[in-house]
């Protein structure tokens, strides 16, 4: 069975990392190899560039240049983790991608979409999702999650979380957008709802597309 590139998107709070993890043990039930990552991160130059993302301490250079950090970070984690996975038969589950850029960056961000463009032909070149799964939901219900979360752990927001609720909501429609011109590609699932009805409705998709076709 052919390796499967499967990207998660959408705001804060949408649920990503749990629904990763579920359909992460799915897949091994089934015997299938899979590597969970994120991004900015996955490797350990774009881990340090993560961190240097999320502590705010570059928000002054603008978009344009967090962008381009954005972009550096993602180089490294297509070219030493994500490719190199996929051409061993790993399947990839990856935390955001470049649909992330092109929404908070781009259309919410003011990057203009030639850049985008170069950015994304630098950085993904052919290494391209196969599936992207949106989870979508109200920016705050997702922004509630986030606090509740901050609050239990005693960390504090980061230089995204904070922001007002307007620009979170923004960034929904963006991601919908997103879905509607890539429907190939995307997939859009209601996150509004408990853990394991979303985690359902993942495995359909994943089943549906790429396991049922394999059989
Ligand atoms: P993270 O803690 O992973 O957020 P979440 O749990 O919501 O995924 O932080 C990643 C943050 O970086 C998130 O707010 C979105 C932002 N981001 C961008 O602005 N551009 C990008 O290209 C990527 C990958 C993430």
């Amino acid at each position: 069975m052919a390796a499967r590139f499967i990207t998660f998107e959408g705001g804060e709070g949408a649920g990503k990392s749990t629904q990763i993890r579920q359909l992460a043990a799915r897949l091994r039930e089934r015997d299938i190899p899979v590597i969970e990552t994120r991004e900015p991160g996955g490797t350990e130059a774009a881990e340090a560039i993560r961190s240097l993302l999320l502590s705010g301490s570059i928000k002054s250079l603008g978009p344009e240049a967090e962008a381009l950090m954005f972009a550096a970070a993602r180089v490294d984690h297509v070219d030493r983790l994500i490719r190199p996975a996929l051409a061993r038969g790993d399947w990839v589950l990856c935390d955001r991608f470049f649909d992330s850029t092109r929404v908070y960056q781009g259309e919410a961000g003011g990057v203009g979409p030639a850049m985008l463009d170069s950015l994304e032909r630098i950085a993904v070149g052919r290494c391209r999702p196969d599936l992207t799964l949106v989870l979508d939901l109200p920016a705050e219900v997702g922004l509630g999650r986030v606090t509740s979360r901050l609050k239990e752990s005693g960390d504090q927001p980061d230089r995204f979380e904070v922001e007002d609720v307007d620009l979170h909501e923004r960034r929904r429609l963006a991601f919908i957008s997103i879905a509607a011109r890539a429907p190939e590609r995307c997939v859009v699932v209601n996150a509004d709802r408990p853990e394991a009805a979303v985690a359902e409705d993942v495995w359909r998709v994943v089943d549906l597309r790429f396991l049922q076709e394999a059989a």
